[in-house]
């Protein structure tokens, strides 16, 4: 293994980054201005949660992320399971129980003057901070409100949305649609008007029994991935089929889903509140992933000794 010894636990308390090979202080997580992860969005990424001491579906985020590698053409030096060692360490080092843990992978920086992707070496860099919930727990309670702007996510036939990427201009610009006009998170549509995905969730309706998500041009994210197969196992009917901004505002439930947060009920879309909030198909979804992160076939235990 051509890595560096396990971190001490809680050597960087709060948090921790894993670059140029060595575990380091969060403020040491820092990139040239010049790499093309910077000036070109040209990279890839992916986050995984820890909660109460364990990584949740920890392969399948290393297999979405060496998925995206592939597709992007770069490399990282490491195997997976050296990955999987590096991601533990952030953690270790960061003495913490409840984490976001994202591994990042840039192009790099090219000879000076040359523009060919090529000859950059990639950079490779990992960190793990405190958990972070894609919206504040009082907010979850009091109930999120969710605008559909009208803006187009960036098409998949110009940046494949299975790769997890950088290209957040489109969904960031959302959040300032829905922020001034007094909503608090946004989500964006494709070409012909349905709804995609927001800024790090994907979205999901309930109408009369039966669930629904957008079945492409969107990121596959791993909690809608855990959704979709807790739908299977409670028996609840489920469609992965395109979401008209319609029929989001029309259903009787919304909720999204993402790594920072898991299942959250959506209360209002467009600022007029939904037939039901905390609806009961999702108060289901949402108590059956807390109870399948504890499963020992979904769980990666960090190693605090
Ligand atoms: C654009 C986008 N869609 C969906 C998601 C949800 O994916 P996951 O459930 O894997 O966190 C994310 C996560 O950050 C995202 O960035």
């Amino acid at each position: 293994m051509n890595l560096p010894a396990r971190p001490a636990v809680g050597q960087f308390e709060g948090g921790s980054v894993f670059i140029d090979g060595a575990y380091a202080p969060l403020s040491e997580g820092k990139i040239s201005l010049f790499d093309w992860g910077f000036t070109r969005s040209d990279a890839t990424y992916d986050v995984a949660s820890v909660w109460n001491g364990a990584f949740f579906r920890l392969d399948t985020h290393m297999e979405r992320f060496f998925a995206s590698l592939a597709v992007l053409r770069l490399q990282v030096p490491y195997s997976r399971a050296e990955l999987r060692e590096v991601l533990h360490g952030c953690v270790r080092a960061g003495g913490l129980k409840e984490a976001y843990v994202a591994m990042v992978c840039t192009r790099g920086v090219p000879p000076r003057g040359a523009r060919d992707p090529r000859l950059a070496t990639n950079r490779f860099y990992a960190y793990a901070l405190p958990y972070v919930w894609i919206a504040p727990p009082d907010k979850q309670r009091s109930g999120i409100d969710l605008y559909i702007s009208e803006r187009q996510r960036i098409g998949p036939e110009s940046v494949d949305p299975r790769v997890k990427n950088y290209h957040w201009i489109d969904l960031v610009q959302s959040m300032f649609d829905a922020y001034e006009r007094g909503h608090d998170t946004s989500c964006v549509v494709d070409a012909h008007g349905h709804v995609t995905e927001g800024p790090g969730f994907n979205v999901f309706t309930v109408k009369d029994g039966v669930v629904r998500t957008a079945e492409r041009g969107v990121l596959e994210g791993v909690s809608r991935r855990t959704a979709i197969e807790l739908c299977q196992r409670l028996n609840l009917p489920l469609r992965v089929a395109p979401l008209p901004a319609a029929d989001v505002r029309d259903a009787d439930e919304v909720f999204i889903t993402s790594t920072g947060g898991g299942i959250l009920p959506i209360a209002k879309v467009d600022g007029r509140p939904l037939r039901q909030f905390p609806g009961p198909l999702t108060q289901r979804l949402q108590q059956a992933y807390w109870a399948m992160r504890e499963e020992p076939a979904y769980r990666d235990a960090v190693d605090y000794r």
